[in-house]
C-alpha cells in the first residue's frame, strides 16, 4: 500500500503463498466442510490465518471449527464434537491424535497440512461466549471485514515477528499471537507506521480499538478484543517479549534490512566447546535432568518455569548464588539448567538466635544447644547466635539430595522428579537433544543483537 521499501517488497514475494499453496489449502479446507455439513451435526467454519488471507506461504496449519447448538450441554459438546471431529479425521487420514486446549479437539496430518478440528458453539453473539474457543468464529469475521487492503501488511508482521522468535502466544515463547498481529496492523494502519509507534512504546499502555474495555489490565502489554471487552488479546506477551518487539522495531526503523525476516539459524554447541566455555567462565554448571512429564507443554511450561525459580532460591538459601538458571522440555526428557558463582562453601554457617530481650525463647535456643556446639551459642548485637554444621558444603550435594523435592515444583514436575533425576556436572551436562538450549544459554542475546550478529 503506502510507501513500502523495496526490500519489504521483495520479502512479500516469498511471503505470499502461491496460487499452487492457495488451491491446495483451500481445496482441503472445502472438501473437509463438505464432510461436517454431510454428518448434519454441526456448521463447519475455516477460521484462522486461512479464513482471513494471512497466512505465510510454507505454513501449513488449517483451522476447522464445527458449531454447534448452543443447547447442548458441555459435556454433549466434548463428547459429541470429539466423536464427529474423530469420524472426520478418519474419513481423510490415519494421522490424528486428540489435544487439549480448554476442551478437546483433533488434530489431524492430511496432505501435507496440520489441520485443527476444533467444536465449539454456534452463539449468536459475541457475549454469549461459553468457552474460550467460541470466540474465535467472531475474530474471523472481524478481521475478515476489515483486513482487505492491509494482508501485506499482517504477513510481514507476521515474519518480522517470527524471525524476531516472538510469534507464537504459546507458554515457551511468550510472544505475539497472529490475532494480535492483525489487530496492531488494523489499528495502526499498516506495518511501517506500527514499526514507528513501537520504537516508543512503554510497559503498561493500552490499545482499545472499539473503545469498550470493561475490565483493568495488568499485563505489560494490553489489546483490548474488538469482540470481546472482557479479554486482552495481548494477555500472553511477557515484559520481555514486548522489550524486545521495541527493540527490533527501533533496529528496523534505524536500518531496515532483509535479515529482520530471515528466520535465525538453530544454534548448537559441542561437548568440547561446553568444556572450554565453563573454564573460562569457571562457574559452576550443574543441569538436572528427568522425563517429561506426560501432559501438553501449556501445562508443563508453567510448572518448570516455577520449578527454575523454586530450585533457585532453594540454592540461595543454602548459600549458593544463583548466576543464572532455565529450562528445555524436549519429547523425551527435561532439563533445569543451573549455572552458579558459589558451588562450593565452608563445613560451617552461620545461625541466628532469638533476642535475649525474648528470655523464654532464649533459654531455650541455649538450652538445647548447649551439647552439639561448634561455637555459641555467643551473642551479636543483642541476640544469640552460633556456628553449626552445614548441611549441603557443595551445591551437588544439595541438587542429589532429596532436600530438592522439598521445593515448590510444579505437580507433575514433582511427580516425575519423585521417580529420579539425573544430576550432571560441567561439561557432563551436555546433552546431544538439549545442545540448542545450552548453547543459547551460554550466549544470550536479544532479538536485535542477534539479528545484527547473523547480518
Ligand atoms: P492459530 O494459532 O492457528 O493462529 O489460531 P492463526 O491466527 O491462524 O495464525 P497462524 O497463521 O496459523 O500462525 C487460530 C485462531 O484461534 C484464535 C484466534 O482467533 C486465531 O486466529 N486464538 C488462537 C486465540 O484467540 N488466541 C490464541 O492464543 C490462539
Ligand atoms: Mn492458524
Ligand atoms: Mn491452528
Amino acid at each position: 500500500m503506502v510507501n513500502r521499501l523495496p526490500l519489504e517488497d521483495e520479502v512479500l514475494e516469498r511471503l505470499r503463498p502461491t496460487e499452487e499453496d492457495r488451491s491446495h489449502i483451500c481445496g482441503l479446507a472445502k472438501r473437509l466442510l463438505a464432510a461436517i455439513a454431510k454428518s448434519g451435526k454441526a456448521e463447519g467454519m475455516v477460521v484462522g490465518s486461512v479464513a482471513r488471507n494471512t497466512w505465510v506461504r510454507g505454513d501449513r496449519d488449517l483451522d476447522i471449527f464445527m458449531l454447534f447448538d448452543p443447547a447442548l450441554s458441555r459435556e454433549a459438546l466434548e463428547t459429541e464434537g470429539l466423536t464427529l471431529a474423530r469420524s472426520i479425521a478418519e474419513s481423510f487420514t490415519y494421522r490424528f491424535h486428540e489435544k487439549y486446549a480448554e476442551h478437546p479437539y483433533i488434530h489431524a496430518s492430511i496432505d501435507n497440512v496440520d489441520v485443527d478440528i476444533v467444536p465449539c458453539y454456534n452463539v449468536d453473539s459475541a457475549e454469549r461466549i461459553q468457552s474460550a474457543v467460541d470466540r474465535t468464529p467472531f475474530h474471523t469475521r472481524y478481521i475478515s471485514g476489515r483486513i482487505s487492503g492491509l494482508i501485506d501488511d499482517v504477513l510481514l508482521l507476521k515474519q518480522f515477528a517470527k524471525a524476531g522468535g516472538i510469534y507464537g502466544s504459546d507458554q515457551m515463547t511468550e510472544g505475539f499471537s497472529g490475532y494480535l498481529c492483525e489487530l496492531l496492523i488494523l489499528y495502526y494502519g499498516g506495518f511501517s507506521p506500527l514499526i514507528q509507534a513501537a520504537a516508543s512504546w512503554r510497559p503498561g499502555f493500552v490499545i482499545d480499538i472499539e473503545k469498550h474495555a470493561a475490565k483493568k489490565f495488568d499485563e505489560p502489554m494490553v489489546v483490548i478484543d474488538p469482540v470481546d471487552p472482557k479479554r486482552n488479546v495481548a494477555a500472553a506477551v511477557s515484559l520481555n517479549r514486548m522489550a524486545g518487539f521495541v527493540e527490533l522495531a527501533r533496529g528496523y526503523s534505524e536500518m531496515p534490512a532483509s535479515v529482520f525476516f530471515l528466520h535465525p539459524m538453530e544454534r548448537c554447541i559441542l561437548k568440547k566447546e561446553l568444556e572450554e566455555t565453563i573454564a573460562r567462565r569457571r562457574t559452576f554448571v550443574f543441569g538436572i535432568t528427568f522425563a517429561t512429564p506426560p501432559y501438553i507443554p501449556e501445562v508443563v511450561v508453567p510448572q518448570l518455569k516455577r520449578s527454575v525459580t523454586a530450585i533457585s532460591e532453594l540454592l540461595e538459601r543454602n548459600g549458593f548464588v544463583v548466576h543464572h538458571a532455565s529450562y528445555d522440555m524436549q519429547t523425551e526428557k527435561c532439563m533445569i539448567l543451573l549455572e552458579l558463582l558459589v558451588g562450593d562453601l565452608p563445613l560451617i554457617r552461620l545461625h541466628l538466635g532469638p533476642p535475649l530481650w525474648n528470655p523464654l525463647n532464649a533459654d531455650k535456643f541455649r538450652k538445647k544447644h548447649l551439647a552439639e556446639h561448634l561455637s555459641g551459642p555467643f551473642i551479636e548485637s543483642g541476640r544469640y547466635e552460633m556456628e553449626v554444621q552445614r548441611e549441603f558444603p557443595t551445591a551437588k550435594n544439595l541438587l542429589a539430595s532429596p532436600a530438592l523435592l522439598s521445593a515448590s515444583l510444579g505437580k507433575h514436575v514433582r511427580q516425575s522428579m519423585e521417580l529420579g533425576w539425573t544430576l550432571n556436572e560441567g561439561p557432563e551436562c551436555w546433552q546431544e537433544e538439549f545442545a540448542p538450549f545450552i548453547a543459547e544459554f551460554f550466549d544470550r542475546c536479544s532479538p536485535l543483537t542477534r539479528i545484527l550478529r547473523e547480518k
